[in-house]
């Protein structure tokens, strides 16, 4: 049975992961800020029949990531996937705010590239040896086309090109590293705007995910699988 660590596992796209995942018979290391407020993940985990357990995880804090690596030490780790993520409103140009784009850098950028120093031996020790980090469209300096959303577009853009540099560094080992877009999704994030159902976005990504091999290591995917530009 593989096993899966997810991050921010509580809501949203990540919740929804936790769900299908179970559901496909995989073991899930279910990863949230707050365990005692995750309601409807708790009610996953009670009825997964012991496959999906919760830990407490801060992404934002490097001590508690390189603890809960102590913690899981002797986990082999199939996929690590650093879905959590935040969206920051950092004002305009001219009065931006820098330390919300600085919490940015360290959630959506600095957390999955330590998360993978981190369980890079759990991985290493598994069948599927995958890291899949979650980025964004907006992460695209070739796509963007409408500026703004300075914090959270060079935030998932520095996170392209860590993951392109990991895929590289991590290949000799046969990790393969991926990104993933999930399309524009209804969620916290996404908005009740968006065109997307988190089960579709989340079904694909993992369809993505299942069919990539070592020779798409270091790939930049959208949900349904074509190949995003840089
Ligand atoms: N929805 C979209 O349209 C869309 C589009 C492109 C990319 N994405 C990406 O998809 C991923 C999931 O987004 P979503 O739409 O599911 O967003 P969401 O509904 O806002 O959920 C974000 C998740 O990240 C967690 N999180 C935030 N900061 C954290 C931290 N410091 N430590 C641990 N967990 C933390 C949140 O936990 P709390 O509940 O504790 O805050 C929550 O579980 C993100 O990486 C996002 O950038 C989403």
């Amino acid at each position: 049975m593989p096993t899966t660590l997810i991050t921010g596992a509580n809501r949203g796209l990540g919740l929804e992961f936790v769900r299908q995942y179970a559901e496909a018979g995989w073991r899930v290391l279910a990863c949230c800020r707050d365990p005692r407020a995750a309601t409807d993940l708790a009610a996953l985990a009670g009825a997964s029949g012991g496959r999906v357990t919760v830990h407490a995880l801060d992404v934002e804090e490097p001590a508690r990531i390189e603890t809960l690596g102590r913690e899981l030490a002797g986990e082999a780790i199939d996929l690590l996937l650093n879905n959590a993520g935040i969206y920051v409103r950092e004002g305009r140009f001219g009065e931006l705010d820098l330390a919300a784009w600085e919490r940015s850098f360290r959630v959506n950028t600095l957390a999955p590239v330590r998360m993978a120093e981190v369980f890079l031996e759990q991985v290493a020790r598994s069948e599927r040896r995958q890291v899949v980090n979650v980025t964004s469209l907006m992460g695209s300096i070739g796509d963007n086309q409408s500026g703004g959303s300075y914090a959270y577009r060079s935030s998932k853009a520095a996170l392209n090109m860590a993951t392109a540099c990991m895929a590289l560094d991590l290949r000799p080992r046969r990790i393969t590293c991926l990104l993933v877009h999930p399309g524009w999704v209804k969620t916290d994030m996404g908005g009740a705007q968006a065109p997307l159902e988190a089960p579709e976005s989340v079904r694909g990504m993992r369809q993505v995910i299942d069919r990539a091999t070592l020779e798409d290591t270091g790939k930049f995917f959208d949900y349904e699988g074509d190949v995003l530009p840089w």
